[in-house]
């Protein structure tokens, strides 16, 4: 059980940047990513669809004889591991929860932001299980949907992206929030602009990252993680579209070069 990999899916190659921090902090583990680059992006659709794409996501890393699966969709993650957690009988992680318990320990003036797709910002996953905690937190969110294709099309620092990052900003500055949680996949690769925008003093948490520290918690609570002798750092990549914009744009999130991307059919 040990030596089997962990499973790690997104809607295409955002969930990169948890496959990053997840190597980094357990470079024993070996890693099968799927990216649903076929059916990308989840943050326009509806549930019941996303529901559907993550249920079929989660029996293909199932196929793969994995021991947890990470949900590093922010959007799946919101919209569907609350309905189908109890169906399946494995280990899952998604993004909301690691990221809401950094938020909490975090912040000291209780006043939070949160960001990211439209569907994720408008199930209000963030304010439910913040406020499940401490009810007197104030929430502030924003989706910033226009956020994934500038990061997608590299345009992480200029004009462009400063002027559309200020505009969806705005607001949460005048909040006076202290911590603000990056609820996408993808805004890990805009925190300068970000941090930049909102001014000094505000935490930035990093969803990905989160989970990455939960994953390590329950494979140790479980003893489930892999002998320490391994060092493997290995990753295997499925994607249900054409690999090369995959392998151009991965690098980016990965920052690193990737091999093994197989395309399966949906
Ligand atoms: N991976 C998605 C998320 O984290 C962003 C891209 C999409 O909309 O599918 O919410």
């Amino acid at each position: 059980m040990n030596r089997k990999p962990i499973g790690v899916f997104d809607s295409g190659v955002g969930g990169l940047t948890t496959v990053r921090q997840l190597l980094r902090l357990l470079p024993n583990e070996k890693i099968v990513y799927f990216g649903d680059t076929a059916r990308v992006p989840y943050g326009t659709k509806s549930k019941k669809t996303i529901v559907r794409f993550t249920t079929e996501n989660v029996l293909f890393l199932l196929e793969k004889k994995v021991k947890l699966i990470v949900i590093a969709c922010n959007t799946s993650s919101s919209l569907a591991l609350p309905a189908i957690k109890k169906h399946f009988n494995i280990p899952m992680v998604g993004v909301i929860e690691p990221a809401v318990k950094a938020a909490l320990r975090i912040s000291r003036s209780g006043r939070i932001g949160v960001i990211g797709t439209r569907a994720t910002i408008d199930s209000k996953i963030y304010e439910n299980q913040i406020k499940q905690h401490n009810r007197k937190i104030e929430v502030f969110t924003q989706a910033c949907p226009l956020f994934v294709p500038f990061v997608e099309e590299g345009w992480l620092d200029n004009a462009a992206i400063r002027n559309v990052a200020e505009t969806y900003l705005s607001e949460l500055r005048k909040k006076k929030i202290d911590t603000l949680i990056l609820g996408c996949t993808h805004y890990p690769l805009l925190k300068k602009i970000i941090a930049q925008v909102l001014g000094k003093g505000v935490v930035l948490i990093d969803s990905g990252q989160e989970a990455a520290l939960s994953v390590s918690k329950i494979l140790e609570e479980r003893n489930l993680s892999a002998p320490d002798s391994t060092k493997v750092r290995s990753a295997v990549f499925f994607v249900s579209d054409e690999p090369s914009r995959f392998q151009r744009l991965g690098r980016k999130f990965l920052k690193n070069h990737i091999n093994n991307i197989q395309r399966v059919s949906r």
